[in-house]
């Protein structure tokens, strides 16, 4: 459930019409609803009851500092992949001590500043970054607490592209090795044994390979116990779904009760999670203008004025993403539609073969473009990336200007003069 809705045919974000956001900001914006954020956030949470947990929202959905500064108020815990969105997590007033770093290229630095500021767990994907923490930290004098990400070998029946725990990925380490991994971090006298951690792939539409992968984590944890280690914590990652179109994934309630079920004997040990689309999808659309209708030979084109420059999934994963007119209550002529960008790339388009009752100078909206949205936005074709917005009730709030032209190339330098 989201707060964007039609009122009198009217597209509106909590209580705010769209159209009133644009006439004071402009296109292209990303607009976000905070009562959604929570909603979805509340929804993982609440699920566990008393059980010990801690949902630890994965920031490369969406790294916006006010989106993060907000789920730190609500008490959340963060997954991270990198010192940027470390220090991110750290100017919103993330809490330390609730951060789990994954991601398989930790570097020197990056392990430093994760010791230094005392992060929860670093999720270990390979026995050379298991040696590095261990240097990193005795150096500093410090014990590392870590978890080992374990791939499962499960399929998790998602794109292959955003498909993490097959043996052939370069994630974790594989389930039958994990067991001599444990073995040589518990020698390690700067490590800390801490927990278990998976991660199989992301847009899950099932609870299946959830479940296999939990099962599977959880028999490696009582031949770990054989072998005198003791986990504090499983952390099942993220990757629970979100209908974009057809889709539907089951609810993070039923996801969670059917875990709670599996953890019945293993009352005092503590689940993570670490979602970030189930989260931020839907909460967030990103707003459009039609410059231009085109009628080829072929086919009717709406070229709008963002592409794949601030939302590629569908030019990466030919991924499906909804899109609805923001006024229907304007008198329009239905027509099938390519909806493409700006950019100078065959592949930048937003969806294909659309209905919509559209003509130039009126504004769409991407539904679902929460998440993987501006986190994975760039500058190609010298195109600034869209603001961001944030509803708060009947409140506007902007969380990312428009970058000014000359921001396109602040870092960049001219060659001396010969
Ligand atoms: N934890 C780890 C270790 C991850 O690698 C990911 C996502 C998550 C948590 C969060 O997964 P989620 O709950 O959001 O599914 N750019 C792609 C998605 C890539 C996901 C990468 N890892 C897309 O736009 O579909």
């Amino acid at each position: 459930m989201d707060y964007f809705n039609y009122t009198n045919q009217q597209l509106l974000v909590e209580g705010v019409p769209v159209e009133d956001i644009v006439s004071e900001f402009g296109t292209p914006a990303y607009i976000y609803s905070k009562a959604t954020l929570e909603r979805h956030w509340h929804a993982f949470d609440k699920a566990f009851g008393d059980h010990p947990h801690l949902i630890c929202f994965a920031v490369k959905s969406n790294s916006n500092i006010a989106i993060l500064n907000l789920m730190a108020k609500l008490g959340s815990g963060f997954d991270i992949v990198s010192q940027g969105e470390l220090e991110r997590v750290l100017a919103a007033g993330g809490d330390p001590k609730k951060i789990v770093f994954s991601g398989v290229a930790k570097s020197y630095a990056e392990i430093e500043r994760a010791l230094e500021v005392g992060i929860r767990c670093f999720n270990v994907e390979s026995i050379p970054e298991l040696e590095r923490i261990n240097q990193v930290a005795e150096k500093l004098g410090k014990i590392a607490p870590i978890s080992l990400r374990v791939n499962p070998d499960v399929d998790a029946k998602t794109h292959p592209y955003i498909s993490t725990g097959l043996k052939e990925n370069k994630f974790g380490v594989s389930v039958n090795q994990a067991r001599e991994v444990y073995q040589l971090a518990k020698q390690l006298p700067h490590i800390q044994i801490v927990g278990m951690d998976c991660h199989i792939g992301s847009q899950l539409t099932e609870l299946q390979p959830f479940l296999d992968a939990t099962d599977r984590l959880l028999v490696l944890m009582e031949q770990l116990q054989e072998d005198g280690i003791t986990l504090h914590h499983l952390d099942l990652g993220g990757g629970l779904g979100v209908p974009y179109h057809t889709e539907q994934p089951p609810h993070p309630s039923e996801y969670v009760s059917a875990l709670l079920d599996k953890f019945k004997d293993y009352p005092q040990l503590e689940i993570i999670l670490e979602p970030g689309r189930a989260i931020t999808a839907n909460a967030g659309i990103l707003v459009t203008k039609v410059e231009y209708l085109k009628q080829s030979e072929d086919r009717n084109f709406a070229i709008v004025d963002t592409g794949m420059n601030d939302m590629i999934r569908p030019a990466l994963y030919d991924a499906y993403m909804q899109i609805i007119e923001v006024n229907r209550s304007l008198v329009r002529e239905e027509n099938t539609y390519d909806v493409v960008g700006p950019i100078c790339e065959t592949s930048d388009f937003l969806g294909k073969q659309r209905q919509l009752a559209i003509a130039q100078g009126d504004l769409i909206a991407v539904r679902s473009a929460g998440a993987y949205g501006s986190t994975m936005s760039s500058t190609y074709n010298s195109r600034p990336q869209a603001m961001e917005i944030l509803v708060d009730g009947n409140q506007i709030h902007l969380i990312k200007a428009r970058a000014e032209f000359s921001d396109l190339w602040r870092l960049e330098r001219l060659l001396p003069e010969s």
